[in-house]
């Protein structure tokens, strides 16, 4: 027997959806695809990227938007030649609704051409490349993290007021060295200090002991370095074991200590880095996020975990503004761009190229901590140079 007009059981069925807080037309999990170095120098940021997105769900019930979440993976093994064939994986065979990823900038460069090409939503959790979020700014391309020139235009500030006026730069030849010694050389210069050399190595090699030499011979002021992972782990004990950390100040981007004084130990201690995070920020949303993350993981939580947690809360953001509909794209778009997102870090809010405006801090290496200083630069935006949307 027909027990009501189909009009009217149609109404009540979308009644009882918006009931259940979210009306969306789409039911079913919302399919993340990470892409992420799971092998290979940068394999810990990966996995703390990873674990920090899927603490933030773990939050919020398993469900963001009312919504069940479903993960797909692909080792992108930090390899900008396999990168457009990975994303594609994700993309194309898993038709995921959403991609996070990844930590090498090489490899985030065709990420970002593939998501603006397939109109996908991309989340980039690490990879600083500044054209990103500059000339290749894209409306469905995100990021949670940083842009390159971001913390080492502040440590470019900071070295100058210390009074250094000849630095040399050491770092891997590829976008994210080149991007991050060019913002040092920026703020450095400015504040009235000069680079003199720029010496590279290709990425990630880690035969350091040549241009130790060479640096120990020319005797600058200081030197700045951009390695992570497991890279920054040998370069850091290798300076340490040259002896030049007695008399050449080594600075750089705060990753050259991130996750890795385990590893690197007494060779690090002292060493002052500028970064969007540091180990005891000691406001009550950093110290809750830490607990959760401690006792999840067993492990302590660092940087790389702070932007994957922070890559989930921007997703639930574009969600709530699109009722849990991830299709509806404008919505999704709209929702995270005007959002403010409550990280760890501090509060922050994304630039019209959708790259988080933030508090630089200065920190020092104390034991196993980078500790928080100061703030080099207050809510530092990128310049987002060449970028129209
Ligand atoms: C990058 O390739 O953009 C990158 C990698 C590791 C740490 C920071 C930046």
């Amino acid at each position: 027997m027909q027990l009501r007009h189909p009009s009217i059981r149609l109404a009540m069925a979308a009644a009882a959806l918006t009931l259940c807080g979210y009306s969306h037309a789409q039911t079913g999990p919302i399919k993340v695809g990470f892409m992420l170095p799971y092998t290979g120098t940068y394999a810990s940021l990966g996995n703390m990227i990873e674990n920090g997105f899927k603490l933030y769900v773990q939050e919020q019930g398993g469900k963001l938007a009312g919504r069940e979440i479903q993960y797909f993976k692909v080792d992108d093994e930090s390899e900008p030649s396999k990168a457009t064939d990975n994303v594609n994986k994700l993309i194309k065979r898993d038709q995921v609704d959403v991609v996070v990823g990844t930590v090498h900038s090489g490899v985030a460069l065709a990420m970002a051409r593939a998501a603006k090409e397939n109109n996908t939503l991309l989340i980039i959790p690490n990879a600083g490349a500044d054209a990103i979020t500059g000339p290749m700014c894209s409306k469905t391309v995100f990021r949670s993290s940083f842009s390159n020139w971001q913390p080492a235009y502040a440590m470019g500030e900071v070295a100058a007021k210390k009074g250094h006026k000849k630095a040399i730069t050491l770092t891997w030849n590829y976008a994210a060295g080149n991007e991050s010694v060019k913002g040092f050389a920026e703020g450095f210069e400015k504040g009235g200090g000069k680079v003199v050399q720029n010496l590279t190595l290709p990425f990630p090699n880690v035969e350091f002991q040549a241009l130790l030499t060479q640096i120990a011979s020319q005797k600058p002021d200081a030197v700045y370095s951009f390695f992570a992972g497991g890279g920054a782990v040998k370069f850091v004990k290798d300076y340490a074991a040259a002896g030049l950390n007695k008399t050449i100040p080594l600075y750089g981007p705060g990753f050259l200590t991130d996750g890795t004084l385990e590893g690197q130990g007494e060779a690090a201690q002292g060493m002052i880095t500028t970064l969007h995070y540091a180990d005891n920020l000691n406001n009550p949303r950093d110290k809750a996020f830490r607990l959760n993350f401690a006792k999840t993981y067993k492990a302590n939580a660092d940087v790389y975990a702070v932007q994957g947690y922070d890559a989930a809360q921007m997703l639930l953001a574009g969600l709530k503004a699109a009722n849990g509909d991830i299709k509806k794209m404008n919505q999704v778009v709209a929702g995270m761009e005007k959002a403010e997102i409550d990280s760890p870090r501090g509060k922050f809010k994304l630039s019209a190229a959708h790259n988080p405006i933030q508090d630089i801090y200065t920190r020092q290496v104390k034991g196993k901590l980078n500790e928080y200083q100061g703030v080099a630069i207050k809510q530092l935006a990128d310049p987002g140079r060449g970028c129209k949307m």
